[in-house]
């Protein structure tokens, strides 16, 4: 994770980002501490990368890589506001010991490419390049399923679907071209569908351990559904991060050593 020490909102890259619109970026740090304490007390270790100045979306952490069996896939931004966290997440992981390969196509890390079991399921459509989808199955070793995303409010992979855990995923199908609704289908007969106050409220941008379902406060239909469905929501107030088009998942890169 990344404290938000320097978040703001100074320019839009995503529909949610309003330039004029006020912010507090001393409550979106106490909120960024609070989701980082929860994690803690659920019994997960959280490692920090030093927040840059002069990069306000270096909060959303789930950008700066992606990580499977030790092996990481660095990342590379659409956008030029963003372009110098790349370096700066790939230098964290290499002084850790991990294998990094730099990537040849765009691809926004976690916002896209996210594990579900043992497949990767990877978004495309606004910012990660379908390219990039076959160079993460060589990188990660894993299949990779290619999911087109067509409603640019649902902009990552992230802010669409979930994975509850190793079997099943939450989604919101609208986000999704009607083919991959039916790719979704075949492989999650019993996925948790979610409605469109869902996705407004961020309810898909979650954190699953597999029986904790961590999502922020404004998401309450969705904390319904993953209750019905047998996991046990936990709400973190995340009100700042929003401004930015981001929420509980954004926040997190999760490392698999
Ligand atoms: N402002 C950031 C952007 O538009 C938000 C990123 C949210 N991250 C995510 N994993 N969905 O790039």
């Amino acid at each position: 994770m990344c404290r938000p020490t320097h978040f703001a909102v100074t320019y839009r890259i995503n529909p949610w980002m309003d330039p004029a619109a006020p912010y507090d970026n001393a409550l979106a740090v106490s909120q960024w501490e609070a989701l980082r304490q929860t994690y803690l007390d659920l019994g997960h270790t959280v490692e920090l990368i030093d927040p840059l100045p002069g990069l306000p979306d270096m909060v959303f952490a789930a950008n700066g890589a992606t990580v499977v069996d030790g092996r990481v896939l660095a990342v590379q931004f659409r956008d030029a506001e963003r372009a110098d966290e790349a370096p700066a997440y790939a230098a964290w992981f290499r002084e850790r010991g991990f294998a990094v390969t730099e990537p040849k196509h765009t691809n926004e890390g976690e916002g896209d490419i996210l594990l579900a079991g043992d497949v990767l399921l990877a978004g495309t459509g606004f910012r990660t390049a379908h390219a990039s989808h076959a160079e993460t199955q060589e990188v990660l070793q894993r299949p990779v399923i290619s999911l087109q995303l067509v409603d640019p409010a649902y902009y990552h992979l992230d802010t669409a679907l979930a994975a509850l855990d190793d079997h099943n995923v939450t989604y919101y199908p609208e986000a999704f071209s009607p083919s991959s609704r039916r790719v979704l289908r075949q492989l999650f007969p019993e996925a948790v569908l979610a409605d469109r106050a869902d996705a407004e409220a961020f309810g898909l941008n979650l954190v699953s351990d597999g029986r904790h379902v961590i999502l922020n406060t404004e998401a309450t239909g969705m904390a319904d559904k993953v209750r019905a469905a047998g996991y046990a929501p936990v709400h973190v107030e995340l009100t700042e991060l929003k401004r930015g088009g981001g929420s509980v998942k954004c926040a997190v890169a999760e490392l698999r050593p």
